[in-house]
């Protein structure tokens, strides 16, 4: 694979974008280690550091969606555990030798590109309009509430 972050998966939330541009950029260097053929301990240490950096990153999003009172907190919470559960089979799997490092990635990779455009880019909205509806009169109806019952 070696999917790149690109501005199209921006989802306008700085500090989920400066998450999700840091993931990708760790998944591109391990990648690259994969490459040169780096020996396994160095390469477990940095898919550590990976599986590591992704949970502080999902825990500060789901911070996020619950100081902002976000209705698709469970769904959003239940798809970053499930991704930890899997990122936790595949480094037993790796550590077994069942599994190459190549498969991690792709996983992680393909995993974050859904995610991002889904889960991530509909939160961001959220947050958009959230912020519009600070912006303006309490009269007008509030978007983050037609959001809500739309979705
Ligand atoms: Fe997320």
């Amino acid at each position: 694979m070696n999917i790149k972050w690109t501005v199209g998966m921006k989802v306008h939330e700085p500090s989920i974008d400066r998450g999700n541009i840091l993931c990708f950029k760790l998944l591109d260097h391990i990648r690259i280690a994969s490459e040169n053929e780096t020996d396994k301990e160095k390469l477990t240490m940095l898919l550590n550091e990976l599986t590591l950096f992704i949970h502080f990153h999902f825990r500060a999003e789901e911070r996020l969606m619950l100081d902002a009172g976000y209705e698709g907190y469970d769904n959003h919470h239940a798809a970053h555990v499930n991704c930890m559960e899997s990122l936790k089979d595949h480094m037993f799997d790796f550590s077994d030798d069942k599994i190459e490092e190549g498969a991690i990635l792709d996983f992680t990779e393909e995993w974050l590109l859904k995610h991002i455009s889904s889960h991530d880019r509909k939160f961001g909205f959220y947050m958009f309009y959230r912020a519009s509806c600070a912006s303006i009169s309490n009269t007008v109806p509030c978007a983050v509430e037609l959001f809500q019952k739309k979705s």
